[in-house]
């Protein structure tokens, strides 16, 4: 069985260098290992928990999607497709809900933080906070147990939302059998961090990012804003405090970079360097920024893919949804009428029953599909002894005409009659295998 790795960007933004270095370009990457199946999805159910603006989203979605194509992924051989183009995430995510513990979903970072933020400002716990944000961790769940994803690749601040999967597939298992597949977080530790132009981590909460497809002008602009200290042009730098190398680093060999180092730390000017790391992120992103223009001119044309990419995922979560719907109850009625007609009809059998008496010693009787006592066992030690000549009567190991031994028949009952009910017994376990 291959591995299954699914990851789900919300869409919410404009992809930046460190969306790209961080996700983009490692999943990539990851689609082209052999004996893995890559699920990569727009998570557009999970953008309206943070935005309430429809063009926006749309936009964001596009965006992302025409990033995603033009880095490089291939959908033939990847699942790349929409959230809500999966009718069956939603109904998952109701399945799950009724599993999932409320306590757990409590104690979820991001809703705590809402609720914390509340405190601090001394107005009601849950003021201006959506069931929707609430809930985020269950919708995760669902695109993630939905397809049987083993590995699910994201950053720390995501690994309580696995560990939420998890308990809530393990509980769905323990209620109706084992349907879900238990996922696990991967952390590249390897994958870099990008700072941001302020030297932060890149991030659009901290306003500090630069857009992976910015024309090469603006990308100049923004780069001459990357804070640097002030060593002159001459005095040497010192490549490992300068997140401008860091941000080098991530878009060069190994070679360039220790050259690009050693430059600093023989004075490159700032300017100089600013320069080299404009030209290194350019020779990377100007194909893709062509692509991504191309693409971005042709809408209909990411949107067939998206179509074809929903298909291809709905032909897998559809077949599971049946099975989940089918292992709660939500069954259709008329197989129902038929199972119940069955057991009306089917005829009563004799049967075995162990049990214990007050001399603490462990019997068993046959009984006949009348309720008459057909054998009577004398006393065993333990359950498993009279457990074990059961099963050898009736599997025909144990032979009736030596049971003397270990049981008696009962009154007026022959041999025969045992036989017969045994018989009857083996016949209607095979009927059911
Ligand atoms: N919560 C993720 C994020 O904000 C996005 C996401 C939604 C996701 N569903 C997912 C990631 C399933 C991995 C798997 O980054």
């Amino acid at each position: 069985m291959p591995t299954r790795i699914l990851t789900g960007i919300t869409t919410s933004g404009t992809p930046h260098l460190g969306n790209y270095a961080g996700a983009i370009r490692p999943a990539i990457a990851a689609s082209l290992k052999p004996g893995t199946e890559s699920f990569y999805f727009l998570a557009d159910y999970h953008s309206l928990i943070k935005i309430a603006d429809p063009a926006r989203v749309q936009r964001s979605t596009l965006e992302i999607a025409a990033t995603w194509l033009a880095a490089g992924l291939n959908p033939d051989k990847v699942w790349f497709y929409r959230q809500s183009d999966i009718p069956q995430i939603p109904e998952l995510t109701w399945l799950l809900t009724c599993v999932a513990g409320k306590g757990l979903l409590n104690r979820a970072h991001a809703y705590k933080a809402a609720v914390d933020i509340n405190i601090a400002k001394q107005e009601d716990e849950d003021a201006g906070i959506t069931a929707g944000l609430f809930m985020y961790p269950v919708l995760m769940a669902a695109d993630i147990v939905l397809f049987g994803a083993n590995k699910v690749p994201v950053g720390r601040d995501q690994i309580q939302h696995i560990e939420m999967a998890r308990d809530f597939a393990a509980r769905f298992n323990h209620l109706y059998g084992e349907h879900l597949v238990l996922p696990e977080a991967v952390i590249e530790e390897s994958v870099a961090t990008l700072p941001g132009l302020d030297g932060r981590k890149m991030s659009k909460s901290y306003d500090n990012t630069i857009p992976l497809f910015s024309s090469k002008a603006e990308l100049k602009k923004l780069i001459a804003g990357i804070v640097t200290d002030s060593r002159l042009p001459g005095e040497p730098k010192d490549p490992d405090n300068s997140h401008l190398f860091s941000l080098y680093q991530a878009f060069s060999s190994a070679e360039q970079s220790a050259a690009f180092r050693q430059a600093l730390i023989n004075g490159l000017s700032w300017g100089e360097a600013k320069q080299a790391l404009l030209e290194t992120i350019d020779t990377e992103v100007a194909p893709m920024r062509e692509k991504y223009e191309a693409l971005m001119a042709k809408p209909e044309q990411i949107e067939r893919q998206l179509q074809h990419g929903a298909e291809k995922a709905r032909a897998i979560a559809e077949p599971l949804l049946k099975d989940l719907r089918y292992a709660v109850g939500l069954r259709n009625l008329g197989a129902v009428a038929s199972k119940t007609k069955n057991v009306v009809e089917k005829k009563a059998l004799p049967v075995f029953k162990q049990y214990r008496e007050n001399d603490g010693k462990f019997y068993f009787k046959l009984l006949s599909a009348e309720g008459d006592l057909l054998l009577q066992s004398l006393a065993f030690d333990t359950p498993k002894d009279a457990g074990k000549t059961i099963a050898d009567l009736k599997s025909g190991v144990a032979a009736i005409s030596e049971l003397d031994s270990v049981a008696v028949f009962a009154h007026g009952v022959s041999a025969i009659d045992i036989h017969q009910a045994i018989d009857e017994l083996r016949a209607a376990a095979e009927d059911k295998a």
